[in-house]
């Protein structure tokens, strides 16, 4: 059932997305086939899923987030360029594929992944795609602004650099997770449950809990896929984490102890969504999907 739901959901998203990457001028043949080539490639599409999902939890159709559904995914997809960029973690395997420098130039890499960014935001203003009101649409650019940034992903992602060679402890770990990876996907589902336009404060407050808890469980797995995963199975070269000396969580607690708290997590996730019916289903199911993923 999870994987016919996943299968319709990502099916949604990437039809939605496919439409994005149409060079207005030939001049900019270019730079739109990367940052087409940096998105059609394959993704799980987890940020849009978990969009789709609590948009569902509300009661409302999936439909309605398309475009929050969009916009993390391009988010996602531009920090995933940059990330792979020589002067960050200088990997050339992404999705099973050349990364967008190797296939490109890092030039072209990195203005890819800054048209990305700025695609993002122009889908929540676009009423095709996002055809909530104007109110709403303010606080999901305003959710989206914040998780993406320097106080979310890009502070994170500072941390990360900052750490190399570091040993951090659980505390240090935790906050860098929670910015690099986590405020996205609380973001994800906040876009989500915003476009349902039926989002009560006490319902965002109990999705906001899920989220956190899923969103560090989704980095701590990452990690975790990064030590006992291939490379094949990964589409991400295997032992990155390792050669690098990266802190994360099985460095810092060992294998066992890393997969128990991922196990934790999730199920502070699962109770976090207790006040929900069986709408809230397939958030439960992603829940499960993200901790026992292999890929
Ligand atoms: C990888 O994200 C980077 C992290 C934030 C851990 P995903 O595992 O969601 O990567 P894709 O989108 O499926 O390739
Ligand atoms: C990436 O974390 C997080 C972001 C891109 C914001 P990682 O560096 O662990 O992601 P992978 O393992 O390269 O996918
Ligand atoms: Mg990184
Ligand atoms: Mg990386
Ligand atoms: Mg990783």
């Amino acid at each position: 059932m999870i994987a016919v739901y996943l299968a319709n959901s990502q099916a949604r998203v990437n039809a939605a997305l496919d439409g994005l990457f149409q060079a207005p001028s030939p001049e900019l043949t270019r730079l739109y086939d990367a940052m087409r080539y940096s998105v059609m490639n394959g993704g799980k599409r987890v940020r849009p899923l978990l969009a789709y999902a609590a948009c569902e939890a509300l009661g409302a159709a999936p439909e309605l987030a398309n475009g929050a559904a969009c916009a993390v995914e391009l988010i996602h997809a531009y920090s995933l360029v940059h990330d792979d960029l020589p002067a960050m973690d200088d990997d050339d395997l992404r999705r099973g594929q050349p990364t967008t420098h190797k296939a490109f130039d890092e030039a072209c890499a990195i203005l890819a992944g800054d048209g990305l960014q700025s695609l993002a935001f122009n889908v929540l203003l676009d009423p095709q795609l996002t055809p909530q009101d104007a109110e709403t649409r303010l606080s999901m650019v305003k959710a989206l602004a914040f998780a993406a940034g320097p106080a979310g992903m890009v502070g994170g992602q500072a941390i990360d650099l900052g750490a190399v060679g570091l040993k951090l402890d659980q505390t240090a770990l935790a906050f860098m997770h929670r910015h690099k990876t986590g405020a996205l996907i609380e973001a994800s589902i906040k876009l989500g449950a915003l476009a349902s336009g039926r989002a009560e404060k006490t319902e965002l407050k109990s999705l906001q809990t899920y989220a956190q808890a899923i969103g560090l469980a989704f980095q701590v797995q990452d990690d975790i896929l990064d030590v006992e995963s291939d490379t094949a199975t990964l589409g991400k070269r295997q032992g990155a984490d390792i050669a690098r000396d990266k802190p994360t969580y099985p460095s810092l607690l060992g294998l066992s102890a890393a997969k128990s708290y991922v196990l934790e997590l999730r199920d502070q996730a699962l109770h976090a969504l207790r006040p929900f019916d069986a709408s809230a289903e397939p958030l439960r199911e992603l829940a499960r999907y993200i901790v026992d993923r292999r890929s």
